[in-house]
């Protein structure tokens, strides 16, 4: 029985969350900056800081107060300490450190991306290991087999771009507000096309890459624009997501045959992705695999899902010492739970 207050602040939302025995939310608190980043078409580091101090004694306030608690009922406090932008992470850490020394709980350092992984366990405690987890986002797209609690064999990762980076970076040369991810989704949905944009094959066959990818729509659309002609913006969305979509299902499924594993997990905010989600739905029925997925609202950035994290690396008695620091590139394959 523990719980856990942590924070989240490696990009744009400010979080704070406090989550019982690894499944049992009892508060969750987000203050997102997608408007404040919106007219820039992407995050600005520095911006992003000064909102999070901003809103960070707040959001951890609010959490308390939604939760009913004081810092004396807690077990201890967790923390996103990397990768994501160093000056959005220090305001994390600082203050989770602060919590931490003041009320006398241990400090809990959680990777990102063991984060995202977390809100599947947070959402479906069912889930028996081993597992392989596609964790797909803003910042990272890395495929991971898991073969028992806090026990991460990194499989692939990307090259270049991240899925949703390249979701961000489409929609916004198709004219799309910031971030281009849902709203590419929301057009594929509801168009076809005869479109077809190429799919990188690679030398490691569970990396990613989606530079090239992105070159394509942009060459498509330049083309467009000498022919004279408008693009079709919900055709080449269609397109797009498509081809975004073969390479996930196909690397995840091709490392879950190697590895002999058939529980699929899927993670990050491109995990939101309703095509997606189909698309693993009728790979994983046709094979007899199971598949899970967190609901919308724990696929991008939280802070519930690194509490969850961090309960259960409070119970394999994972702490940090006060000396946590940020760390903006923390490599998940360097990344030993503890
Ligand atoms: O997990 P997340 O909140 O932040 C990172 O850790 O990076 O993911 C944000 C990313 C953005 O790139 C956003 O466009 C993408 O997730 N995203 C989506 C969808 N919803 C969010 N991408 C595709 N389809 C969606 N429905
Ligand atoms: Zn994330």
């Amino acid at each position: 029985m523990s719980t856990v207050l942590a924070i989240e602040t490696s990009c744009d939302e400010t979080a704070c969350a406090i989550v019982r025995d690894g499944h049992d939310i009892l508060a969750n608190v987000v203050a997102s900056q997608v408007k404040i980043h919106e007219k820039f078409g992407g995050v600005v580091p520095e911006v992003a800081s000064r909102k999070h101090l901003e809103y960070i004694d707040l959001v951890v306030a609010e959490a308390l107060e939604e939760a009913g608690l004081d810092l004396e009922a807690l077990d201890g406090i967790g923390v996103t300490y990397g990768p994501g932008l160093v000056g959005a992470l220090l305001v994390g850490v600082s203050t989770a450190k602060a919590l931490a020394y003041a009320a006398g709980k241990p400090l809990i350092g959680v990777h990102h991306i063991e984060g995202h992984i977390y809100a599947n366990f947070l959402a479906h405690p069912e889930i028996c290991l081993p597992a392989i987890c596609l964790i797909a986002s803003g910042g990272h797209t890395n495929i991971v087999e898991i073969s028992a609690p806090g026990v991460y064999h990194s499989l692939g990762k990307t090259r270049d771009d991240a899925a949703g980076e390249a979701f961000d970076k489409v929609g916004r040369a198709l004219g799309l507000p910031y971030p281009g991810g849902p709203k590419i989704d929301a057009l594929a949905l509801e168009h076809e096309t005869s479109l077809h944009f190429p799919r990188a094959v690679l030398d490691h066959p569970y990396d990613f890459s989606f530079s090239g990818l992105k070159s394509a729509v942009l060459n498509h659309l330049n083309q467009c624009q000498m022919r004279g002609e408008p693009a079709a913006v919900p055709e080449v969305a269609r397109a797009f997501q498509d081809a975004v979509i073969d390479v996930l299902v196909d690397h995840t499924m091709a490392a879950c045959e190697a590895q002999g594993i058939r529980t699929v997990l899927l993670a990050g905010g491109v995990s939101a992705n309703q095509g997606l989600r189909n698309a693993f739905h009728e790979v994983c029925r046709e094979r007899g695999y199971d598949l899970f997925y967190p609901p919308l609202a724990l696929c991008t950035d939280n802070a519930a899902m690194i509490a969850a994290a961090a309960c259960a690396k409070l119970d394999r008695g994972e702490t940090a010492g006060l000396e946590l620091n940020a760390v903006a590139r923390l490599p998940f394959s360097d990344y030993i739970a503890g």
